[in-house]
């Protein structure tokens, strides 16, 4: 398949690998040309300069799909609405709300143009083992490009989930979920560090854990790598950003009167994690910077 991406970012520059190791034709754009560059001259990806050059090298109906922070889809849309044609089909891979998502599908579609919600995780390790991939959108859209969507993935790491927003709509409950399992986690070790066995060896223990325990994961396995690489997290600041999505599980649970309480709690240390340091702060905080690199506040 031929298929534009805009985004090569942590997780866009990967998915674009591994659709070029599968033999699909990649026209790549990124704001900064030099991913663009490094990507076409070492993976070939075929670069383009502008979302003009883009659209220009792919032959309607096209295929696009976006990697950006969400903050950006709407700028981006923008500049390509006036570009793109009935039957084109625009993906948005990154973490949008489900709410825009679902107002931009009305919106483009009353152009022709398809949009469909691809929810990604995998974070940074998925470049080398594939992705997960939660899609919405029209059903027939869906199938147009699940033989891409099936290579970027593990196998059986993909689904469709309904229409435009239910990707996202899952995606969001998937990092919602993870925000009180990450919390759970630091507050186990944060109750060994402060219980009466302090000198618990929390890298080995956290190995062991993976080794045949219940509690064996992997964010399990992202907290052993996050003490391994900062000993006891001496050095790390506590502080854990929100991006959003685990804030709209919330308001969305409240709208639908459904209780969420590990997951609102998760929220509020997270939102308090400015002032409110712990050392279960700092072990999510390490965890995300080993699964995401969102990078961590040294102290
Ligand atoms: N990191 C993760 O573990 C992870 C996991 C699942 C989903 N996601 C989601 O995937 C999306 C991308 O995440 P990422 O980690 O790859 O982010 P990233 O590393 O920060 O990369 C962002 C990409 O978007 C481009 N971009 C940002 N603003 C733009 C704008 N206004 N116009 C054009 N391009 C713009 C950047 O271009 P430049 O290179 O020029 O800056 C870069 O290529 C986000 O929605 C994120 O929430 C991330």
């Amino acid at each position: 398949m031929k298929i534009g991406f805009i985004g090569l970012g942590k997780m866009g520059y990967h998915m674009v690998e591994h659709l070029l190791g599968k033999g699909h034709r990649v026209v790549v754009y990124n704001r900064s040309p030099q991913k663009t560059e490094k990507i076409s001259r070492e993976s070939g990806a075929i670069p383009a300069k502008s979302y003009e050059d883009l659209i220009n090298k792919l032959k309607a109906p096209r295929i696009l799909w976006l990697m950006v922070p969400h903050s950006s889809v709407e700028e981006i849309i923008g500049l390509l609405s006036g570009l793109l044609e009935p039957g084109d089909l625009l993906i948005d891979g990154g973490n949008s709300n489900y709410r825009e998502t679902r107002r931009r599908a009305i919106e483009l579609g009353s152009k022709g143009i398809h949009f469909m919600d691809a929810g990604v995780s995998g974070g940074l390790a998925a470049a080398k083992t594939g992705y997960c991939i939660m899609a919405g959108g029209p059903e027939d859209q869906f199938r147009r490009v699940e033989p891409m969507i099936r290579d970027m993935c593990v196998k059986n790491g993909y689904g469709h989930f309904g229409p435009a927003g239910a990707g996202h709509y899952v995606k969001m409950i998937h990092n919602a979920i993870e925000y009180g399992m990450m919390q759970a986690i630091g507050e186990g070790l944060d109750l060994i560090k402060n219980g009466p066995f302090p000198d618990t060896d929390l890298l080995k223990l956290s190995d062991v854990w993976n080794h045949g325990s219940i509690i064996r994961s992997f964010l399990m396995e992202m907290t052993h790598l996050g003490l391994k690489h900062h000993p006891d997290l001496s050095d790390i600041d506590g502080f854990v950003p929100n991006s959003g999505e685990g804030r709209w599980a919330v308001e969305d649970a409240k709208e639908y009167g459904v209780d969420v309480p590990v997951i609102e709690e998760s929220l509020r240390i997270r939102l308090a994690s400015d002032k409110v340091k712990t050392f279960a702060t700092k072990a999510v905080a390490v965890m995300r910077d080993e699964f995401g690199g969102h990078g961590v506040l040294q102290k």
